[in-house]
């Protein structure tokens, strides 16, 4: 559960997060908005790039902006990023051996890599380098390191973006089996609102900082507010 309390982040004039409480309990939930909205902002705020002037943030219960980002890390907390951050002069198990380096008790490592290159189906390629990958594999390789180790969050910005609806399907039914599989929460970015909707039983809309709609992903998506800001209804 992310408890989020009057969080404010102020860039210069600019606040991409005003005001903002709200309380996600959604094994998968989404986070959607206009360009500029402060989604990103927020995983920013949530895994430590960012320091928010006002406002608390709990994981489980447990204060966030107390900790250091490598804390939140040991503490469960994954992210990719809206760029895919791939090494390309690495082999794919690399790419994920780098991050169980950082969090995973050395006996238990290869295991932790093992198992998140058979969660994401890239076995078969663990041996190629990351520049020999096309974007769907990248993506898969992300979400491999999300799973590393024992997630308790995992943050994803529009990890489906730019890959094709088959990808994206695929993808979705991955992020589908991380509650059950590894017991963790997820929260996702997209602006592809019917894969939010096969994704997230909750979602949240974000509109320049502030949080204009927060509940069932179905029950958010109809209302007419959240029509009229962000799919551009009048
Ligand atoms: N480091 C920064 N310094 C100054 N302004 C910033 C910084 N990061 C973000 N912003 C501003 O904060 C606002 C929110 O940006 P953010 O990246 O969170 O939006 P977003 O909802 O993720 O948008 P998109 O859908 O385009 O990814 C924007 O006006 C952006 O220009
Ligand atoms: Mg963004």
């Amino acid at each position: 559960m992310i408890a989020i309390d009057n969080l404010v982040v102020q860039f210069g004039g600019v606040k991409p997060i005003n005001q903002l409480t709200a309380t996600l309990t959604a094994p998968v939930a989404g986070l959607i908005g206009p360009n500029g909205a402060g989604k990103t902002t927020l995983l920013n705020v949530l895994s430590g790039f960012v320091r928010p002037v006002q406002g608390s943030v709990a994981l489980n219960g447990n204060g966030l902006l107390e900790m250091t980002p490598l804390q939140r890390v040991r503490a469960g907390l994954r992210r990719s990023f809206q760029t895919e951050q791939v090494v390309e002069d690495l082999t794919v198990a690399d790419n994920l051996a780098a991050i169980a380096d950082h969090i995973v008790p050395s006996p238990q490592r290869a295991e932790a890599v093992d198992r998140a290159l058979a969660f994401i189906g890239l076995r078969p390629v663990a041996d190629k380098l990351g520049q020999s990958l096309n974007l769907f594999q990248r993506r898969l390789v992300e979400l491999g390191k999300c799973v590393i180790g024992k997630p308790s969050l995992i943050l994803l910005d529009e990890p489906a973006a730019g890959l094709t609806d088959e990808e994206g399907g695929a993808l979705r039914e991955l992020v589908l089996r991380i509650p059950t599989e590894f017991s963790a929460q997820v929260l996702v970015i997209d602006h592809d609102v019917e894969l939010i909707r096969a994704m997230c039983s909750e979602t949240m809309v974000l509109d320049y900082g502030k949080l204009l709609a927060l509940g069932p992903t179905e029950t958010v998506l109809a209302d007419p507010d959240v029509r009229r800001a962000y799919l551009g209804e009048l």
